[in-house]
């Protein structure tokens, strides 16, 4: 079993706040790899096109790093890591949620509209999913 997976508490999830660039004429936020979070940035991807009242995530990862950022509008991240719930809020591009492997996640309350941006530390892949709350549960009680 990875470590971290097991020790990893939804405390150890900030909100970080980003580097960014105002002007005038529009405002840059900007993430670096092993500068803004702590890994290399090997996949991005983003969601978006949410039905009003749907919910996304439901899941956790082995090994996975994620930053989260609500690119446009907003919604909430629920944050589990089998003792603890945690309701972060995401709402503005200059604010980034970093998600640590074993931690199970929902996104839900989206907003029209909303982007949601994920800056990923791994490439996609089903085997490092857990998608059912029971084997979260176990996995993380097994140490
Ligand atoms: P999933 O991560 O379960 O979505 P969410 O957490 O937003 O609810 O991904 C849904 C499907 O999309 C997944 O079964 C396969 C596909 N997918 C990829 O092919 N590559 C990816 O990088 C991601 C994130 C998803």
């Amino acid at each position: 079993m990875n470590v971290s997976f097991v020790a990893n508490g939804i405390d150890d999830c900030p909100v970080i706040q980003l580097d960014k660039h105002t002007r005038p004429n529009g405002n840059i936020t900007v993430v670096e790899d092993n500068i803004t979070v702590p890994f290399d940035i090997r996949r991005v991807y983003y969601l978006y096109d949410v039905p009003g009242g749907e919910e996304r995530g439901g899941h956790a990862h082995r090994n996975l790093y994620q930053l989260i950022v609500a690119a446009s509008g907003s919604f909430d991240v629920i944050l589990d890591d089998g003792k603890k719930r945690r309701t972060v809020s995401l709402n503005r591009p200059y604010y980034g949620l970093l998600i640590r492997p074993g931690i199970w996640r929902e996104l839900n309350n989206f907003s029209s509209g909303a982007v949601s941006l994920v800056l990923a530390s791994e490439l996609y892949d089903e085997g490092d999913y857990i998608r059912e709350y029971s084997d979260f549960l176990r996995e993380k009680r097994s140490v």
